[in-house]
């Protein structure tokens, strides 16, 4: 039923502030920028590989962005799986009772979308959305590689997700944790709320870069807050917009 992450989407006070790090420092291309008075919400979508970063910014006091940014400040706000037919898909959960924040699909800056409720997803809201014809992945120096999910019960998140979605289980050493999704077109690693300071949703991202020195040169530039490994940079949400990010060397092939 999804085919990849389309794109995380990420809360922030300010776009053009926003830009500083995901565009310049990091490097992502603009991919679109649009302002969506029905969400409230000035967004833009910027190329991670097969993924994307969205950037949300409230443009009115009153909107479910707006709440976010006050209550818990800039950072992970959502992921947004790719689906062929955004509008098959939502009829079959709707079938199936899936609590959803929107019955019908519309516009939004990654195609036709829709939400569903966060309580369909163990606290997370996800998005669905069914990009234009035609729209093809940019080239990025840094790509999306994994998001990190912090879960009660990690077990029964990755197969309540694996239901809604038809999400696959990618190989890993058995334990507390799972993970779903794509190599190439990014996972969920699902891991006991326990591990990461009891937060249950979404806790961390992980990105992976072909080269770590001219990346981390830039983020020195930047002054940003950050641990420098020698294959491995994890940024400080300060300075990346309340995101905990982790990037890794990794060859593309
Ligand atoms: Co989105």
């Amino acid at each position: 039923m999804v085919t990849k992450i389309h794109h995380v989407g990420i809360v922030v006070e300010r776009l053009d502030r926003a830009y500083g790090f995901w565009r310049d420092t990091l490097g992502l291309p603009l991919v679109r920028q649009a302002e969506i008075p029905d969400q409230g919400v000035r967004a833009a979508l910027l190329a991670a590989g097969e993924s994307e970063i969205e950037l949300l910014e409230p443009t009115t006091p009153d909107s479910g962005v707006a709440r976010f940014l006050a209550r818990r400040g800039e950072g992970l706000h959502h992921v947004c799986f790719e689906t062929p037919d955004v509008d098959a898909a939502l009829s079959g959960l709707r079938a199936e009772a899936v609590p959803l924040l929107d019955e019908r699909a519309r516009q939004g800056l990654a195609g036709r979308i829709a939400f569903l409720s966060p309580a369909a997803c163990h606290g997370v809201l996800v998005e669905l959305a069914t990009p234009p014809h035609g729209a093809q992945s940019q080239d990025s120096p840094v790509r999306l590689k994994r998001l990190v999910i912090g879960c009660r019960e990690p077990h029964a998140a990755a197969r309540s997700y694996q239901r809604l979605f038809g999400l696959p289980e990618v190989a890993i050493n058995g334990g507390a944790r799972c993970m779903l999704g794509w190599e190439g077109g990014g996972t969920l690693l699902m891991v006991p709320a326990a591990e990461v300071g009891d937060v249950e949703g979404m806790v961390a991202l992980s990105m992976v870069a072909p080269e770590m020195a001219p990346l981390a040169e830039r983020l020195q530039r930047a002054a940003a807050a950050m641990l420098v490994g020698a294959a491995e940079v994890t940024v400080e949400p300060r300075s990346s917009h309340g995101v905990h990010l982790h990037i890794s060397r990794y060859h593309f092939p």
